[in-house]
């Protein structure tokens, strides 16, 4: 049995949601670490619909040489489209991170598409939507 490594190196690529279009600032934000250490592309909504771009996000995952993507928020009010997001991440060759803590709860009770089975990493929060203590959850496979 093999031992699995996934890691980013400092300047490595992130595609992930802009904080003003509903992201987070984690997710590469220049105030926050995320955003100085790593190369950082951000996709939008639609300013028509208020849904994610997904055209203009799968553009900007084959133009970015990406490592990573993540999908995930902190205010989108849409259900994100998971499969979209790991069909882009297989296509470019980048990890997919779901960052889920405010859908956890939709999710546990299947009302919410779940990354679970298929995203390479999902993270939440344990005292959002599923009503714990104040904790985080890192979900990976072997
Ligand atoms: C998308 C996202 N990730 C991470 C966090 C940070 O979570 P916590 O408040 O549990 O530190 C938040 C907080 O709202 C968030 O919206």
């Amino acid at each position: 049995m093999g031992v699995y490594f996934a890691t980013l190196d400092p300047d490595d690529r992130i595609l992930s949601l802009s904080l003003s279009h509903d992201g987070h600032l984690s997710h590469g934000h220049s105030v926050n670490f995320s955003g100085q250490l790593y190369e950082v592309e951000q996709y939008e909504v639609d300013p028509e619909t208020g849904y994610i771009n997904y055209e203009d996000f799968a553009t900007l995952a084959q133009e970015f040489d990406l490592d990573l993507i993540v999908s995930g928020s902190s205010e989108y009010p849409r259900e994100f489209d998971f499969e979209r997001f790991i069909a882009v991440a297989e296509e470019v060759d980048a990890y997919h991170l779901a960052n889920i803590p405010h859908v956890t709860g939709l999710i546990a009770a299947g009302e919410h598409a779940n990354p679970v089975p298929h995203a390479d990493f999902v993270t939440g929060s344990t005292h959002k939507t599923i009503r714990s203590g104040h904790g985080g959850i890192i979900m990976c496979d072997e």
